[in-house]
């Protein structure tokens, strides 16, 4: 038989170059992007924080697809501007006060584009000791926020939900719930849970579980009490109770579940305790934080999001394991092509405790910031967050809103009421109000019925003056 590659045509250094950059090339390009950033940091302070336009089908634009072309920086970086960093959210505006901001520390972008540069694999340690050590490093620096000692294990990730995920994968496996057991394993949560948690049991096999919503008290915080009797009577009917769901810092309203009471619970009824701290773990670095999150270094499992209270740009989560060995079984694996990797086994690879293998090196986009700033910034600027959440309460109470109790976090929830109108269509209208002014943004949600609308103080960004811009919006439509 004829061999197939015989006839391919050599391909020459000249026709297979173009992907390779020449130095000037690369300052070039360089220079022209960093200067579109810069001009994009330098006008925050004037652009909306947020954009209505964009979505129509006239946006659309002939840029957005993939047609085999060439095409110069010139005409990209315009059509960046207008179709992508424009319309929608400005996340990066100290404006943003939807969902959870955080806003994306400059460093942190240097640290991407460092660990994208140099693309070092840092998957496992064999491949780069020093990739990993950093990695690990900032593992260990945030278990000890959070108070663990010992051989707890972690990992990073590209956010809350895949970080939920891996703990929820690891309760499952640290608690030998096998698929027989599935109908008779009972998982405990409120209705403040985050909707990744729901996810999580789904993609882990556990959506067939027994699912216990228990009851909030006025502050959206589980009642342990309800809690305990309802285990026991599970108890007393056969089932098993397997997993409790806790908040520390819910995303609606930013409430802590009682931790330390649900670790006693949970010691008591030997079940897995996860701590959902997506929002609310790097407030750890405040005395308020600790005070209100006391009993977090106790629970099995805890994620924390430094793209929210840490400020970096989005991609970032953290899962720790109070027992690293946990962590490990459940990610173990086998890999005959993988066998060089085990020369080295000194410290744990990121591989082995994840589900991923190749991974970007996002530890860079958070160990260039620490280590540049220290601490010391991180913690003031957090503490400004929530002393701006309890100005804002106040404010909202002199404009007559209806705020419920005071913000537990940096998120402040309220609604107005209107005497001849119904409050939610009128609340809602207000949102589209605010959303169409656009300087700054705020969302909405619905708690018991009710239409709320919610300011999340959490982007390094968002100082006095982007909250009295919001007084003064809100006062201006309510008197309309
Ligand atoms: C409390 C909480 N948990 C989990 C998540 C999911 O995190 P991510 O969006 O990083 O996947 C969020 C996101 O806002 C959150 O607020």
């Amino acid at each position: 038989m004829q061999n197939p590659f015989i006839n391919l045509p050599t391909k020459s250094d000249s026709d297979i170059s173009s992907l390779e950059t020449s130095k000037e090339d690369r300052v070039a390009l360089q220079k022209a992007i960093l200067e579109y950033s810069e001009s994009f940091l330098e006008s925050l302070e004037q652009t909306k924080a947020y954009e209505k336009s964009g979505y129509a089908a006239e946006a659309q634009d002939k840029l957005f697809e993939i047609d085999g072309g060439q095409y110069p920086l010139e005409e990209i970086l315009p059509f960046l501007s207008e179709r992508v960093d424009k319309p929608g959210i400005n996340t990066a505006s100290g404006g943003h006060l939807g969902y959870i901001p955080g806003g994306g520390i400059y460093e942190s972008a240097l640290g991407d584009y460092l660990a994208a540069a140099i693309n070092k694999y840092a998957g496992v340690f064999f491949a780069s000791p020093g990739a990993v050590r950093i990695e690990n490093s900032l593992i260990q620096w945030t278990g000890k926020l959070v108070g663990y000692t010992g051989s707890f294990g972690g990992n990073l990730t590209s956010g809350g939900s895949i970080a939920n995920l891996i703990a929820i994968s690891t309760a499952r496996q640290a608690k030998r719930i096998k698929s027989r057991d599935i109908e008779n394993a009972v998982i405990y949560t409120t209705r403040q849970t985050h909707h990744s948690l729901l996810k999580a049991f789904k993609l882990c096999g556990l959506e067939e579980c027994v699912l216990r919503v228990i009851a909030q008290d006025h502050q959206y915080r589980m009642i342990t009490n309800k809690l305990e009797k309802q285990i026991e009577e599970d108890i007393r009917s056969g089932l098993k109770p397997f997993l409790i769901i806790a908040n520390a810092g819910s995303t609606d309203v930013g409430a802590i579940d009682p931790l330390e009471t649900l670790a006693d619970i949970a010691k008591r009824y030997d079940t897995w305790l996860h701590v959902d701290a997506a929002y609310g773990g790097f407030f750890l670095l405040t005395d308020y934080g600790k005070r209100v999150m006391a009993g977090i270094e106790r629970v099995d499992s805890v994620i924390l999001d430094p793209h929210k209270a840490l400020f970096l740009s989005y991609g970032s989560g953290i899962v720790l394991i109070k027992n690293i060995e946990h962590l490990a079984a459940a990610n173990s694996y086998e890999a005959n092509y993988m066998q060089d990797t085990k020369s080295h086994q000194d410290e744990y690879s990121p591989a082995e405790l994840s589900p991923e293998l190749s991974k970007h090196f996002r530890g860079l986009r958070m160990w260039l910031p620490l280590k540049l700033h220290g601490i010391a910034p991180f913690k003031s600027y957090l503490e400004e967050k929530l002393e701006l959440a309890n100005y804002l309460h106040q404010k909202l109470q002199d404009l007559s809103f209806e705020v419920g109790s005071k913000p537990q976090l940096s998120t402040v929830l309220f609604r107005f009421l209107p005497k001849h109108k119904n409050a939610n269509e009128y609340n809602t209208e207000l949102v589209k109000a605010i959303h169409a002014d656009g300087r700054v943004f705020i969302s909405s949600t619905t708690l018991d019925g009710n239409v709320y609308l919610r300011a999340a103080i959490v982007s390094f960004r968002t100082h006095k003056r982007h909250i009295d811009l919001l007084i003064q919006i809100l006062h201006k439509h309510i008197n309309s």
